[in-house]
């Protein structure tokens, strides 16, 4: 189980070093939450705050877009090469066609899908991505509750993965904390997203080493 600690939790009045402190806590991705006030009733980093993450870390990012027009966004932060750049399939119209500009730009393209977004709609984009992110909260906000039919939806994703994308990775993201990291592994997510179980945690690698369920 891989962990990618959201720096959506973390003390923003010393970044960087939070940055440090999870990277060397053992963090196998950043995980970076740009948000645009329009797709979701919430506002978090820009570009040059990105920028300064990255120079904080040699750990990849990955970046989790919550926004209305993706294609500018990606031009925006496409400079950072981040490790994965996911994207909401709710919002987009040519899903197929931002999967090939991330490629393009040689990073790992990733879709997201909401709570009530059903697995079946990834029929035909499953096969072109690296990665799903299943939110098991509603996106906009760290520290909300698990949404636990997250479980059932990752189980009906490796069904289809195994049809159409064998090493597809599964993500997932909200509300996960050591209670849950169990259910999620068993149910077959490769990698978690934490963000207030992490940073509110007084420990990092403690938290992590919890996560991974070791
Ligand atoms: C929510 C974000 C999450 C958030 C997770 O929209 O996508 O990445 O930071 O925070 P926790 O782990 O506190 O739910
Ligand atoms: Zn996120």
């Amino acid at each position: 189980m891989k962990i990618a600690p959201s720096i959506l939790s973390a003390d923003f009045g010393k970044l960087s070093d939070e940055v440090k402190a999870v990277s060397e806590a053992g963090a196998d991705y950043i995980h970076c939450d740009i948000m645009d006030g329009h797709f979701v009733p919430n506002l978090t980093m820009g570009p040059m705050i990105i920028e300064a993450v990255k120079k904080a870390t040699n750990v990849p990012l990955d970046i989790h877009f919550m926004v209305e027009d993706i294609s500018f966004f990606i031009d925006m932060y496409k400079h950072l090469k981040p490790e994965f750049i996911s994207f909401h399939i709710e919002e987009e119209k040519h899903i197929n066609r931002v999967i090939q500009k991330i490629r393009n730009l040689g990073i790992r393209p990733s879709v997201v899908l909401n709570p009530a977004t059903p697995v079946c709609l990834l029929d035909y984009i499953v096969a072109d991505v690296d990665m799903v992110l299943l939110m098991s909260v509603n996106p906009g906000f760290g520290g909300q509750k698990f949404i636990p039919s997250v479980l059932d939806k990752i189980k009906e994703l490796r069904e289809l993965a195994q049809k159409k994308n064998p090493s597809l990775l599964i993500e997932v993201d909200g509300g996960v904390n050591d209670k849950n990291a169990p259910l999620l592994k068993e149910a077959g997510a490769d990698i978690l997203v934490a963000g207030s179980y992490v940073f509110k945690h007084p420990d990092y690698a403690d938290a992590m080493k919890a996560l991974r369920c070791e």
